[in-house]
């Protein structure tokens, strides 16, 4: 038999039914609808393609919205025009399109949407993140599986257009590790202005060193990853902008990295890296070790990560990614709060850590 538990506040019950309809009905069918329209818009190269017309049109500058027609979005991505129709009738339901013109059958982008939604450069660019959180329903099928085995798998094992998707929203929290270190920490960032030398652990597929090397123009780069085909995606970005001279990668594990390089580095880059490593508290220390042993004495080791609170302590700022991020790589990674990632570097041989957080970003300065 069920026990019912009343509880003081379901005797007094705040939220009405309709409000409780909305939260879950309403707003529930708009974000999933919205979420995967963004999926299958990336997919398409429809956003791509309104990127590239507004980049091309005579008007410089900032763009407020995209005008195009269906016919020429269906003609130019060679997309059927029925199934594109629909699509394009649902963006206007979801808010992502307007209507510019009825008569002549124009669409606009939304207000914002360009900057949103397209143009990755953005500093309010989500498109990323709601593109990744896209593939939380592809991934379903080996989610009910692992909830039912308990089974512990492995994110190298998602395909590699899924994982470039995923690895350009992680990039997206590197761009924002860098503005909010570089403004704390501006004349150590002046410093890697000049000659200075640059590691990433975990380079993956390279959005991350476009990022710094993009910035840091004079810097060295080099980059380890464990996974080859994200590599050979990071070749391809260091050969586009022409960077063989600055930027070295490698496939490698921090240890092999660690006896082979001869140089210490200024500054060592973890973004998003740590939870996907290996479990195991012993092999993380090692890698502690010899990222030590790699970096110079006045060098700092930079740390973006997830900072997930305990499910029955919950921080009242918005944290939805955060969690998410928790639900769908849970047993793939090991995430910490701020409180286990300290006494996690307490047994590491670093013995300064400095947590910094702004608004909604945070990052970890730990120094010898
Ligand atoms: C979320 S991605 C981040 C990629 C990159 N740092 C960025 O921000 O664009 C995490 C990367 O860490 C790599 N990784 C995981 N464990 C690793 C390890 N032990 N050594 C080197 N790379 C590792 C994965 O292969 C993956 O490419």
């Amino acid at each position: 038999m069920v026990e019912l538990i009343i509880t003081e506040n379901e005797s007094k019950p705040e939220i009405t039914i309709s409000n409780q309809i909305k939260k879950f009905a309403i707003n529930g069918l708009y974000g999933f609808n919205t979420i995967i329209l963004i999926g299958m818009g990336r997919r398409l190269g429809i956003f791509n393609y309104l990127f590239e017309k507004a980049k091309s049109s005579p008007s410089s500058g900032k763009y407020n919205e995209v005008i195009f027609t269906p016919i020429e979005l269906s003609e130019n991505l060679n997309l059927d025009f029925t199934y594109l129709d629909g699509w394009l009738h649902l963006a206007l339901e979801c808010g992502i399109l307007e209507i510019s013109n009825s008569e002549k059958k124009i669409l606009k982008t939304a207000p914002y949407v360009y900057d949103l939604l397209i143009d990755r450069s953005n500093e309010f660019y989500i498109g990323g993140t709601l593109g990744a959180f896209y593939y939380m329903a592809p991934a379903q099928d080996i989610l009910i599986e692992n909830f039912k085995t308990g089974n512990v798998w492995s994110i190298l094992d998602l395909p590699g257009d899924i994982m470039r998707d995923l690895q350009e929203r992680g990039a997206r929290f590197g761009t924002l590790v860098e503005r909010l270190f570089s403004k704390k920490f501006e004349f150590f960032c002046k410093n890697l202005q000049k000659r200075s030398i640059i590691f990433e652990l975990g380079c993956g597929y390279g959005f991350n060193l476009e990022t710094w090397a993009k910035k840091y123009k004079k810097a060295r780069f080099v980059g380890i990853d464990i996974d080859p085909i994200a590599l050979a995606h990071a070749k391809k970005l260091i050969n586009k902008n022409n960077w063989n001279e600055r930027i070295e990668i490698f496939e490698m594990v921090i240890d092999e990295f660690a006896r082979f390089f001869k140089e210490k580095f200024d500054l060592i880059i973890l973004n998003q890296v740590l939870h996907e490593m290996n479990t195991d508290e012993n092999y993380r220390r090692d890698v502690f070790k010899n990222l030590y042993s790699l970096l110079k004495d006045n060098g700092i080791l930079l740390i973006g990560e997830s900072m997930i609170p305990d499910t029955f302590a919950p921080e009242k700022r918005f944290q939805l990614f955060d969690i998410t991020h928790k639900f769908t790589e849970v047993k793939a990674s090991l995430f910490y709060n701020e409180k286990s990632f300290r006494e996690f570097i307490d047994i590491t041989p670093f013995s300064k850590a400095n947590f910094i957080k702004e608004g909604g970003d945070s990052i970890w300065v730990i120094k010898k």
